[in-house]
């Protein structure tokens, strides 16, 4: 009864006729494909999938390095932003100081870049490193506060340093 008064209206002749069923059912499949092999889609996949721990922890060094980006913009470039340049190393100095319980969940991707598992061999060595810049950036901060430019270079070579330590130690290559 229902197909009936279905294939009265031009949608319905369409549906009823088996052809264009079959063409209606390819194009289904071949949408829910095209959404699912998406980029969105594979990231979106790959971003449940991954331990919020880990996202955390990278949010907690892409402040690090925003932070010092953002110090490196200002020197570079004369930006008439001075005053914000001690803020910037205590932003740094705040985060280094989160960086040993952000990567205290024992959990780890095969992502480039990522963490070594050695991190999890021995959490005071790498709380070391952590303190190392916490301790480095704190300096930063003070002597950005002061304007010595030769100081000011010294002690970001140091801050340099304290990541790149780190980095050696606990980093997977970069491909
Ligand atoms: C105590 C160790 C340690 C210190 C100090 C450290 N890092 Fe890292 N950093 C890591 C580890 C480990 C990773 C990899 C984390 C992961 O992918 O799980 C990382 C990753 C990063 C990443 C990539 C984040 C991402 O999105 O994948 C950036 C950028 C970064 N660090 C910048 C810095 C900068 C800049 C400094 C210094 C100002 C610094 N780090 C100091 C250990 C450290």
């Amino acid at each position: 009864m229902i197909n009936k008064g279905m294939s009265n209206g031009p949608v319905g002749t369409s549906i009823q006729s088996g052809e264009s069923m079959n063409d209606l059912r390819k194009m289904v499949v071949a949408l829910s494909l095209l959404v699912l092999l998406s980029p969105v889609a594979l990231v979106k996949a790959q971003q449940t999938e991954e331990d919020p721990s880990i996202s955390y922890r990278r949010n907690v060094m892409k402040s690090i390095a925003a932070n010092m980006g953002g110090i490196g913009d200002i020197l570079k470039n004369r930006l008439p932003l001075n005053a914000h340049l001690a803020d910037h190393a205590k932003n740094v100095e705040r985060n280094a100081a989160m960086i040993a319980k952000a990567f205290e969940k024992k959990v780890n991707d095969d992502k480039a870049g990522g963490a070594k598992d050695d991190i999890w061999k021995d959490m005071a060595k790498f709380k070391e490193k952590a303190d190392t810049l916490t301790k480095e950036a704190g300096a930063l901060a003070t002597v950005m506060g002061g304007g010595d430019g030769a100081a000011i270079m010294g002690q970001l070579q140091k801050v340099g340093k304290a990541c790149k330590s780190c980095h050696e130690d606990y980093r997977k290559p970069k491909n």
